[in-house]
């Protein structure tokens, strides 16, 4: 008989609320399927596919692993605003300013952008930093509207050669998985010591690109740098999300300190 492969990714409870049954969907994919998104951004990220030279390559960086593992990294850097602007958190962390000036490191096809526009993170402005040229004009498209407001901008260049990372509150790098350590190193070497860093890698070493994986979430905390840790997690999508099994996320947030 003939078996629809999508129509099994519908099954584990896209409509399900998780109170109802929470062994079938994480509070995260909940949380994901609700995110809401301006529709003028869906609008744009229609045609940045559309406009693309590469429709599927495009399509990948809005696969649900994508997404989940940014919805994950917004939810949890709204928990640490609110404990660090609370003053409950270690002392070692500055206030968070309330309209934040961020840097996304490798920012890819712009969608870390879109969705934390759409978040209840206030964004002054967000600067997407890719070293691959084909990046900026989807990322430009992607977040068209806030382009167009002037608060979006996306530039092509190697992060290692970057020099304004004065100028930001907040600067995200969920691409330590693409860099040697060494490089790895000496862009923290760049990051002022008080500045909010947000960290993601992954354990999968099978994609050539992939070449600096860590083995848990354990591993990263040890080699990522970042000495004021304020969070550390491991994000573990469920099969039906992710292509493989064995997938992990880990993410830490936190500055250079302690
Ligand atoms: C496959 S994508 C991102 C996947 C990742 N899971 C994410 O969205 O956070 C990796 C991106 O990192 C970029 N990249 C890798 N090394 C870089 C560097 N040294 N400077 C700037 N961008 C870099 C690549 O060009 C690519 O666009």
């Amino acid at each position: 008989m003939h078996q629809n492969k999508s129509r099994d990714r519908d099954l584990p409870g896209r409509e399900v609320h998780p109170k109802d049954n929470p062994k079938l969907i994480s509070k995260l994919i909940y949380s994901m399927y609700n995110l809401k998104l301006n529709i003028k951004d869906v609008l744009y990220w229609m045609d940045a596919i559309q406009s693309s030279n590469d429709k599927n390559k495009t399509l990948e960086s809005l696969c649900e692993g994508q997404i989940a593992s940014k919805v994950w990294l917004i939810e949890q850097l709204n928990e640490i605003i609110i404990k660090v602007n609370l003053n409950n958190m270690k002392k070692k962390t500055k206030k968070i300013p309330d309209n934040l000036n961020v840097l996304v490191c490798g920012g890819w096809y712009g969608v870390m952008a879109t969705l934390l526009f759409n978040s209840n993170i206030k964004v002054n402005n967000v600067r997407s930093i890719d070293i691959d040229p084909g990046c900026k004009p989807i990322a430009l498209t992607m977040n068209k509207h806030y382009k167009i407001n002037g608060k979006f901008t996306a530039g092509t260049c190697n992060i290692l050669d970057f020099k304004n990372y004065n100028d930001y509150d907040m600067i995200i790098n969920t691409v330590c998985e693409h860099m040697a350590w060494d490089d790895y190193y000496k862009w923290l070497d760049k990051i002022p010591k008080d500045r909010l860093i947000i960290l993601q890698s992954c354990n999968f070493k099978e994609y050539s690109t992939h070449i600096s994986c860590v083995s848990s979430e354990e591993d990263f905390k040890k080699k990522c740098g970042v000495t004021n840790i304020l969070y550390s997690g491991t994000l573990e999508l469920p099969k039906y999300v992710g292509k493989f099994s064995d997938f992990k996320r880990y993410m830490v947030i936190g500055n250079k300190n302690g």
